[in-house]
């Protein structure tokens, strides 16, 4: 075959193959066996290896061409990638058309008022996915990138090209295909001179079906290797994967929900209605583009129109293939898009109506006791797994003995457990007329179930503790948070070392760990030279502490992070004010200022209660605790073996957090539990560069709640006070 020949016959296999890619991936159509497909590629392959210079970035052969990369580039958007605001009750939505009226009417577009019953809203299915972003240049797919923060994401392109329903080069539609969408021949011919040379964007959402979804869990089953939690997990595991064949593996598949034609002055053209104006028909094009849109997607008139379209999606949801958590009502009229705007951090005119929570029913066969590091017990309730919005749970938090009255729950009870998105699962009530007549009555145990200590309750408070102040839980759990990243970070330390270490004896509290020899750790069990090394080497690495990591490493009960760093402040300040000695001692703010142990003690110990409550945010409870912490003798002498052990505190120049934006001016939050996707520490730092306060204790004045994985009382308690929760996504949104 020549050289010319070759060409014609790849052009023409590209174009076959592209048809029934269509027809299959997008339309559900399939128009050829698979078999004949694959001989059809395989043809392609072959003659592409003989004519390499024949290859183009669009021919279906280069969709797993990719390499795997080390790491992902980072991609500027070229329009922030906002996200949407929530409703969950038909109220939220006549409240949102309410304060949409009132816009209107403050910005002098009154006119529209007399319609606002009746708008009409395109109603579309809320995948539950990933968001991305894909940049077609000249019709030929350049970049596929995920949200990221909204304004960068990474780019993930060789990911996404190997999702089957992702054209790599856009179909070129007739101009009949554009006027039966009701477009002018005008606004047609533009739009096709933008397909072919201008910049188009789609948006829309990666998703995994439930069938690939239980498929690939099988096989994983098998293989003996872990299983994906939920689809969306799925997903996000899969296109933030460096090695593209792995993604090309989980089979996903990509519906757009946004269309944005990049003329340079498409706002203007828009307006002059000479380009795409409703909704409907930038759905209706991006299908003809080549893409997968949503078939359940219509226009409805008003939001009774809106109420019809949730909850016949609510009833279909379970016969979906994929997974949705709701629907997206979006104005039609894309002018309204301009009129309306963005406020914060999503538009006006488009609103998620989400589910509510995904509830299931089991029963409690246990009900189990956890001390914790300042001796509360916590109560966990042991279930009969059952599978909710995806994860399978066989526990859930009670958070406390009140938490049990209020539900009225036995041992035995069948009830109804919620899980919101991805919160940690709760009980959410008892179904009492299931009751047999066997169900238990749950009980305090009266001794502490690690070390047989008297459980005791204090007045006025909601815990009951472990009143054995050498209880072996106590103590482990304080050491493991003494050793935690953002305490004393000693790394590598986990919890089962720590339980070794002192099982074993080599230590009894955490200040024992900078005097563990290497000869103790090599008679442990399993322990080589090279592990023992390690562990000192690390050891030695860490002996010097900033003062208010120490402070919360501590332990001392009421004092988080937050409040360490307070305490920190105040400690600055009485040694600014005997600035004298530090000249003495030469040293300057800009330097760490070395700090013994015992001039911190010397401090605290000095502190009256009245200073101790004029620190913010604190009262009466909180600086008894801390008084009486520096005046135990107990806790004196273990303060006094850091020292001892070559345990060498500093203090960092003062952290001045400039407001670089006041969008949280006032603001106040609180945080509890694990964050996935940042450090607390980063997380505090970006609400106070916005402008925002943290809170170690939910008050009613508290704005926010952050609610991280495996959160603490706080969470009840902002539940208790009406505190607006934000779970890490919305956090997120919040301050990207
Ligand atoms: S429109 C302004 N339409 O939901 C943001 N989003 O909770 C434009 N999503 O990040 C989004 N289905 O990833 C839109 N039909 C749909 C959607 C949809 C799922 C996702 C999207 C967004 C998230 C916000």
């Amino acid at each position: 075959m020549t050289a010319i020949e070759a060409q014609q016959r790849i052009k023409k296999l590209k174009a076959e193959i592209e048809i029934h890619r269509y027809n299959y991936h997008v339309l559900d159509r399939e128009t050829i066996s698979p078999a004949a497909l694959d001989s059809l590629k395989n043809e392609l392959f072959k003659l592409e290896n003989e004519f390499p210079q024949f290859i183009t970035p669009d021919s279906p052969t280069q969709r797993v061409g990719g390499r795997a990369l080390s790491r992902f580039k980072k991609v500027v958007h070229s329009a922030p990638m906002i996200s949407l605001f929530d409703a969950f009750s038909a109220e939220d939505l006549q409240a949102w058309q309410e304060r949409n009226r009132n816009y209107l009417d403050s910005i002098g577009q009154n006119h529209f008022l007399s319609s606002s019953d009746n708008f009409p809203y395109y109603c579309e299915l809320k995948l539950d996915g990933l968001a991305i972003n894909l940049r077609y240049e000249q019709g030929q797919l350049v970049q596929g990138a995920t949200r990221g923060n909204g304004r960068i994401g990474e780019d993930v392109t060789a990911n996404v090209k190997t999702i089957n329903s992702i054209p790599l080069k856009l179909r070129l539609p007739q101009l009949g295909e554009l006027e039966k969408l009701g477009l002018s021949s005008l606004v047609s011919r533009k739009i096709l001179k933008i397909i072919s040379h201008g910049t188009i964007e789609l948006r829309g959402e990666a998703i995994m079906t439930k069938k690939v979804l239980r498929e690939l869990n099988q096989k994983y089953t098998r293989l003996g290797q872990a299983k994906l939690a939920n689809p969306r997990n799925a997903v996000a595991g899969s296109i933030r994967q460096l090695d593209p064949k792995i993604t090309a593996e989980r089979r996903l598949v990509f519906y757009a929900y946004d269309l944005l034609l990049s003329a340079l002055d498409s706002k203007e053209l828009l307006a002059r209605g000479e380009l795409v104006v409703r909704r409907d028909q930038a759905d209706h094009l991006a299908n003809l583009l080549g893409f997968k849109t949503l078939k359940q997607n219509r226009i409805v008139s008003g939001l009774s129109g809106v109420f019809q379209f949730y909850q016949e999606v609510e009833k279909k949801r379970a016969s979906l293939g994929f997974e949705i958590d709701g629907i997206v009502l979006k104005f039609n009229d894309l002018k309204m898009w301009i009129i309306l705007g963005v406020v914060g951090k999503a538009p006006r005119y488009m609103m998620a109506y989400k589910f509510s929570a995904e509830q299931a029913t089991t029963k409690v066969l246990d009900v189990i006791w956890q001390v914790g590091r300042t001796g509360a017990l916590t109560p966990t309730a042991v279930l009969e797994p059952v599978k909710v919005g995806g994860a399978v749970i066989s526990r859930s938090t009670l958070h406390n003995f009140d938490e049990i009255n209020r539900l009225g729950l036995r041992l035995g009870d069948t009830i109804i457990i919620e899980r919101a998105g991805d919160v940690i699962p709760k009980v959410v009530q008892v179904l009492k007329k299931l009751r047999t007549g066997r169900e238990q009555k749950i009980k305090v145990p009266s001794v502490c179930p690690m070390c047989g200590g008297q459980v005791l309750r204090l007045p006025d408070r909601v815990a009951y503790r472990c009143s054995n102040q050498r209880c072996y839980a106590v103590n482990l759990q304080q050491i493991i948070h003494f050793v935690s990243q953002n305490a004393a970070n000693l790394e590598g330390l986990g919890p089962k070392l720590i339980e070794q270490f002192l099982t074993q004896g080599l230590i009894k509290e955490a200040a024992d760990l900078y005097a563990l020899q290497k000869s103790v750790l090599l008679s442990l069990e399993r322990y080589g030279e090279k592990k023992a090394d390690n562990i000192i080497a690390m050891i030695n690495s860490r002996r010097k502490i900033a003062v208010a990591n120490f402070i919360y490493a501590l332990g001392i009960r009421q004092v988080g992070q937050e409040m360490a760093n307070l305490l920190t402040e105040k400690f600055r300040e009485y040694l600014v004010a005997k600035k004298k000695d530090l000249e003495l001692k030469n040293l300057s703010l800009e330097h760490n200022w070395p700090i013994e142990i015992k001039t911190l003690i010397n401090y605290f110990q000095n502190l009256k209660l009245e200073d101790l409550e004029t620190i913010s945010g604190s009262g009466p409870i909180i600086a008894d605790s801390i008084r009486n912490y520096w005046h135990d003798e107990k806790h004196l002498q273990q303060l006094h073996k850091f020292q001892d052990n070559g345990v060498e505190l500093f203090l960092p120049p003062a952290n001045v957090f400039r407001v670089q934006n006041s969008r949280l001016l006032d603001k106040t939050f609180v945080l509890t539990g694990t964050l996935n996707g940042l450090t607390r520490r980063a997380a505090k730092d970006k609400i106070k560069t916005l402008g925002g306060q943290i809170k170690e204790q939910i008050t009613r004045n508290t704005d926010y709640l952050v609610l991280g994985e495996k959160p603490g009382s706080k969470y009840q308690e902002a539940q208790k006070l009406g505190v607006k929760i934000l779970n890490e996504e919305e956090f997120l949104k919040i301050i990207s």
